[in-house]
């Protein structure tokens, strides 16, 4: 029997596009598969997506012209896995393996084949992520809103070319690691102002979630929200003074400008 989606590796993005799937009911579990090589994993998988076919691996009467895959491996394998897909003749192909270009994948296929190249962040575990999606060079619209229509599941998603995907990795895809330093530092802050470790947490988790929440509901711009906190020589604004004197905002510029090419290194 051909599936209509195989998700090749279930790891932690392979499984988490699969919960996101079936929550949004994007089709019947019986129409989905994950092809999985590692055995724990595998009953695992199966335990906690019942209906869904769990495989060791792909084989042809799995695949029929309308059955869209997910590269879901480590970068190391997914070219392997590429041209093992490649065997079965899919209809079209998503990828979310870092550093991976539309070009290399195309590659492995033996005539054009449609390539969406992606890159989630990890807050799609959690169905609250955001991923950026490129088309390769056989792409239809349709590709495009296939693959939208996927990553939709577990967050919201965002049409760049894909020269632009290095950036989306240094910035979104390394974003929530820059996130969590900010909010680790923030809690040693407040531990070195007297505060316990457990209320530190719980000011500094709520204040982000809070501000997020004010950002993505309200009209103004991060500069006019900061601007209403900060009263001519008030406590934020002598708080902001420590944070530019120690340039804040060069270094987040600079770790963005680093990451980016550190993800243009490793996709070479
Ligand atoms: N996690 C993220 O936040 C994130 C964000 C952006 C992009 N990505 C990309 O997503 C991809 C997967 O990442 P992940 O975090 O989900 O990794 P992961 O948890 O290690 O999952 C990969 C899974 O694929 C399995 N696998 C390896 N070779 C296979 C094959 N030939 N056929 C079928 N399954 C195979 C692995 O099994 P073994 O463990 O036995 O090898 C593992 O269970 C990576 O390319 C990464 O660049 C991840």
């Amino acid at each position: 029997m051909s599936f209509e989606l195989i998700v090749v590796g279930g790891g932690r993005m392979g499984s988490a596009l699969i919960e996101g799937l079936l929550s949004a009911s994007w089709c019947a579990p019986t129409t989905l598969a994950i092809v999985e090589v590692a055995v724990e994993q595998r009953s695992a998988l199966s335990e906690r997506f019942p209906g869904v076919a769990v495989l060791a691996s792909l084989e042809l009467d799995h695949v029929g012209p309308a059955t869209g895959v997910v590269l879901c491996v480590k970068p190391d394998f997914a070219e392997g896995v590429a041209r093992l897909v490649a065997t079965c003749g899919v209809g079209r192909v998503l990828s979310v393996v870092a550093g991976l270009s539309t070009a290399r994948i195309e590659a492995a296929f033996p005539g054009p084949i449609a390539v969406v190249r992606s890159m989630p962040n990890t807050p799609v575990l959690i169905r609250r992520g955001v991923s950026a999606i490129a088309g390769g060079s056989n792409v239809t619209a349709a590709d495009l809103e296939w693959a939208e229509s996927i990553l939709g599941a577990v967050g919201t998603v965002v049409r760049v070319s894909e020269r632009h995907l290095d950036a989306v990795t240094g910035l979104s895809g390394s974003g929530p690691a820059y996130f969590f330093l900010v909010v680790e530092a923030m809690i040693e802050a407040g531990v070195h102002q007297g505060l316990s470790r457990e209320v530190a947490r719980e000011l500094v988790v709520g204040t982000f979630e809070g501000s997020a929440a004010l950002l993505v509901q309200s009209r103004e711009s991060p500069e006019e929200l900061r601007a209403q906190v900060t009263s001519p020589g008030g406590t934020t604004a002598a708080g902001l003074r420590m944070l530019e004197g120690r340039a804040v905002r060069a270094a987040f510029l600079e770790a963005v400008a680093g990451a980016t090419e550190r993800s243009r290194q490793l996709g070479r």
